[in-house]
């Protein structure tokens, strides 16, 4: 689904076909976040890093540090394989009487080279899952192939746990690829549960998962997400907008430990402490501020200790 591209091969095609600026649109507002602010999203950072823990290690939530830090989470579905379909679990969090769905990323250099490819096929959502929504939203195709694989079973064991935990909350959370798969449920939740069920999303180095609609549809239909990006992570500025992708609202930039901005508005390029302008193209990045840490909290498989 995400095969291995040469990822010399695909930066260098990408070099010639960076994007031209036309316009000069208003600068976004940003905003320093409070210590407290910050310290409130980890334990979403300890459920994203989680889902790349083992599924003998999620089973009786016994992964290590991340489960420890979030006591008395019950996961009632683990499935997955961590190979063709990526991690993931389904499970009551008493401490905000939610339900939570989490997914697991993917190995960020592979992940880069996949979204540099300048034959990234975008396609509509399919509508028996996605109803309603309309035929110009386009997603990256293996994002949305890759939430196909386990969007109904998630789904039929959230309202299960609604019901059984009398709760109105579904919250969903992911790193990298398990951020776009987050991002994804996000959209597919609001529009398969009743209205009086509240959705966040708070996902991490999340790419870009579609095309302007998509972002606006999110924008309109998840008021309550967030997504946040460490430093010189270049994930969350794949794939190219110049190939028509866009990241939805929401974004948290992480400048360094205690620091960061919340960046309103979409990504546009129109302020220095948001991403864009902080890495302008993949070359600037640093792959390494893909795994975090997101205030002292590192993500990826080898973080599951
Ligand atoms: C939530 O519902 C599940 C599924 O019925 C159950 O196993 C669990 O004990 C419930 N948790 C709480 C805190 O009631």
């Amino acid at each position: 689904m995400f095969p291995r591209f040469s990822l010399l091969l695909a930066l260098s095609v990408l070099v010639t076909a960076a994007p031209v600026e036309h316009s000069t649109p208003d600068k976004r507002a940003v905003s320093t976040l409070s210590s407290s602010e910050l310290t409130s999203f980890a334990p979403y950072t300890q459920f994203a890093r989680a889902a790349y823990c083992s599924t003998s290690k999620l089973q009786g939530w016994k992964c290590g540090d991340a489960c420890n830090a979030l006591p008395g989470f019950q996961p009632t579905l683990i499935g997955g394989d961590g190979n063709a379909i990526q991690i993931f679990f389904v499970g009551f969090w008493p401490a905000q009487n939610s339900v939570v769905v989490a997914h697991e990323g993917t190995d960020p250099t592979q992940f880069v080279s996949v979204l540099t490819d300048l034959n990234i096929l975008t396609d509509p959502l399919d509508t028996a899952l996605f109803p309603g929504v309309p035929s110009n939203v386009l997603v990256h195709d293996g994002f949305r192939n890759a939430h196909a694989l386990t969007a109904t079973k998630i789904l039929a064991e959230v309202k299960k746990l609604l019901a059984a935990n009398n709760s109105k909350k579904v919250t969903l959370v992911g790193h990298s690829l398990g951020g776009a798969l987050a991002e994804l449920d996000a959209l597919y939740m609001t529009l398969n549960l009743p209205s009086d069920v509240a959705i966040k999303a708070m996902t991490f180095g999340t790419p870009r998962v579609g095309n302007a609609a998509f972002a606006e549809l999110i924008d309109s239909k998840v008021p309550d997400f967030k997504r946040i990006n460490n430093k010189k992570d270049p994930v969350p500025t794949v794939p190219g907008r110049f190939l028509g992708f866009a990241q939805p609202e929401g974004e948290v930039h992480i400048l360094g430990p205690g620091n960061a901005v919340s960046c309103s508005g979409n990504d546009d390029a129109t302020d220095a402490q948001c991403q864009i302008q902080t890495v302008p193209n993949v070359f600037e990045g640093n792959i390494l501020d893909h795994l975090g840490p997101y205030e002292g909290i590192s993500i990826g498989t080898i973080f599951c200790t």
